[in-house]
């Protein structure tokens, strides 16, 4: 028997109106990162950056967190509402970013520098957050980092965004980990000046995970939420996307009469895309993968994330 396109829109029809019936029953809300499959954003309650959901997930009062995104976004739900049940759809998931730091290993470098504030990147674990002072996102790195009084920072795990942070803040003294994000870095200085050549009108925008020679090259930089604002509010009417290209869903869209073009092809994050709407059923169905802080780690990450939702408690 041939598997047809009619049989694929049929079987994912189904999907989606078990997905709609599960949340209801389970009092859910579905949150989706952009960089999710276009149809677990069609799906989602509630799109957003980082940030933007980390709020959604401390303000929401559905009883279960759907989480698609990778790990380190479902525990910092579970770190900021810990009365709801947070499910992972697909428990592998992770961010390999994440990996490339350890307790001990943050412990050593803490001991090398013990007057440094320790600055976490949200894409940490929950217990590297909880041996941290205070949590970012890539959306107010600077502003939070310019607002902290001392000097010296330590920031972990992104050398990229930390060296964005110091281009933006010479007056600070940033110590950088050695980390990175393994799909922003594919996008190369060279990709990007054949792609100005090809659309010599386009804005190229660029998340703070590329290197420093790519953003050297940016119109605008900024986190995936401030990049879609960016584009709408822009005159320009094309523009080179230097980040996954999940975002062009959202990008297009809310923006139907511009073109968007990426500088490399398969810019994707293997990790984003492994949740597709069978396994958001199959975790409505089963209530999988359940997402749980040890509560000693939670309270001590959520001090770090707090204060840094505490200095922009007046922004949304
Ligand atoms: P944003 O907070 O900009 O959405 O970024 C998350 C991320 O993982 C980027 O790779
Ligand atoms: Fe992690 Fe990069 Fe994927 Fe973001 S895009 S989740 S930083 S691997």
């Amino acid at each position: 028997m041939i598997y047809t396109e009619k049989d694929d829109r049929e079987y994912k029809d189904k999907l989606r109106a078990r997905i709609q019936q599960l949340k209801k029953e389970r009092n859910a809300v579905i949150l989706a990162h952009y960089y999710q499959r276009d149809e677990i954003q069609e799906i989602a309650d509630i799109k957003g950056d980082s940030l933007a959901l980390s709020r959604a997930a401390r303000d929401t009062d559905a009883e279960v967190i759907v989480f698609c995104g990778v790990l380190f976004m479902a525990e910092t739900a579970c770190i900021l509402n810990p009365n709801r049940i947070v499910l992972l759809p697909v428990k592998e998931a992770g961010c390999p970013m994440v990996d490339m730091i350890t307790i001990d290993m943050l412990r050593q470098k803490k001991k090398e520098y013990p007057d440094a504030v320790v600055v976490a990147y949200v894409n940490t674990s929950a217990a590297i957050k909880a041996e941290s002072d205070i949590c970012c996102t890539s959306s107010n790195a600077v502003e939070l980092i310019r607002s902290i009084k001392k000097k010296q920072i330590l920031f972990i795990p992104d050398q990229n965004l930390a060296k964005y942070v110091q281009s933006q803040i010479p007056e600070k003294e940033i110590i950088c980990w050695e980390g990175f994000c393994p799909t922003h870095i594919r996008v190369h200085e060279g990709q990007i000046r054949a792609a100005k050549r090809l659309y010599p009108d386009a804005e190229f925008i660029a998340h703070p995970e590329c290197e420093p020679s790519v953003l050297a090259l940016a119109d605008y930089i900024a986190s995936t939420a401030g990049m879609i604002k960016y584009v709408e509010k822009s005159k320009a009417k094309e523009f080179i996307v230097g980040t996954e290209y999940g975002i062009l869903f959202e990008l297009r869209r809310r923006n139907p009469d511009k073109r968007f073009y990426t500088p490399t092809e398969g810019l994707l994050c293997a990790n984003m895309k492994l949740t597709t709407l069978g396994w958001l059923a199959h975790s409505l169905e089963l209530m999988e993968y359940r997402i749980e802080v040890p509560q000693e780690i939670r309270i001590r990450a959520k001090r770090a994330v707090d204060r840094m939702l505490n200095v922009f408690a007046d922004k949304k």
